[in-house]
């Protein structure tokens, strides 16, 4: 039997980034629970099983506007749309990007935020203003606790013990910190319009990280551990039911209690 609260077989999703590592068991979670998903990357890799995947830049409005104009034509106007694509300072990143603030450039403070930040906001007009002529919807925008909190450096400190500079860079937190009040800007925005705007705030998800970092990384969460990417999933399934029919502007926390101490 399907929970009615839960229930979300025929409508319709987008998650952007859906080629990444969390974007993959959103739109697969989704699919399996009887939603049509698109998924919108940069990347073109096989989707998930059920997954439609376009071929979309989401700094660029026009190419979000055509595949939605696409998906609308077969599917009809999306129900959810979750901001999951972002981006953050790869570990090979260049020295300058890693190293002290004082130096950080400036072209990759716009790179980051032009996908993080931008990016999100280009799809919130395009899809969450369709969703507000429909008269509903739920938008989920992507954001962790680096944007909740301030990274604690302490945790790359084995990299200098490898002779590497590394200072976590500070354009991730503050385009994820931007998500927030994007979220209560645009929940507050489309309240009486049925579109629902609530973030969903991550802790680290595990993914072949070196021992020594998911270590001490561990013993910074509550819980012990960093979080599977699977278990990021009962918040988005909630997140975009009708099960939070009365929830908008909120921020829902997975983080194993990183942010409780
Ligand atoms: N992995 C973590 O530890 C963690 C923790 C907290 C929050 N998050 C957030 O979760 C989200 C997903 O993270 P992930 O770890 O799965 O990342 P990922 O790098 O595996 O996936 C991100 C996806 O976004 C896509 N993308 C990048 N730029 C794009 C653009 N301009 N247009 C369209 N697609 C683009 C990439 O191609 C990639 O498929 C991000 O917003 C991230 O900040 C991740």
């Amino acid at each position: 039997m399907t929970d009615p609260l839960f229930d979300l077989s025929g409508r319709v999703a987008v998650v952007t980034g859906g080629m990444g590592q969390l974007g993959r068991v959103y739109a697969a979670g989704l699919a399996e629970r009887g939603m049509r998903v698109a998924s919108f990357d940069i990347a073109v890799e096989t989707a998930p099983d059920g997954v439609r995947a376009y071929e979309v830049d989401i700094t660029d409005r026009a190419a979000i506007e055509q595949a939605t104009h696409e998906i609308e034509g077969e599917w009809g106007v999306p129900h959810v749309l979750i901001n999951n694509a972002g981006l953050d300072s790869p570990p090979d990143a260049p020295v300058e990007e890693v190293g002290p603030f004082e130096n950080y450039p400036e072209a990759a403070f716009d790179a980051v935020m032009d996908v993080n930040v931008k990016g999100t906001l280009l799809c919130c007009q395009v899809i969450g203003g369709a969703m507000a002529r429909e008269s509903r919807g739920s938008i989920i925008n992507v954001s962790s606790v680096y944007g909740l909190l301030s990274p604690v450096q302490d945790l790359y400190a084995f990299r200098h013990e490898r002779g590497e500079t590394f200072v976590k860079p500070v354009a991730y937190s503050v385009s994820k910190s931007a998500i927030l009040n994007l979220t209560r800007y645009l929940a507050t925005y489309w309240a009486k319009a049925g579109v629902r705007v609530n973030t969903l705030t991550l802790a680290g998800v595990e993914n072949d990280q070196p021992a020594v970092f998911v270590e001490a990384y561990a013993q910074r969460v509550p819980m012990g551990r960093m979080l599977d990417a699977s278990e990021a999933l009962g918040a988005v399934v909630f997140l975009a039911s009708d099960a939070s029919s009365y929830v908008t502007g909120s921020n829902v926390v997975v983080d194993g209690g990183w942010s409780a101490w």
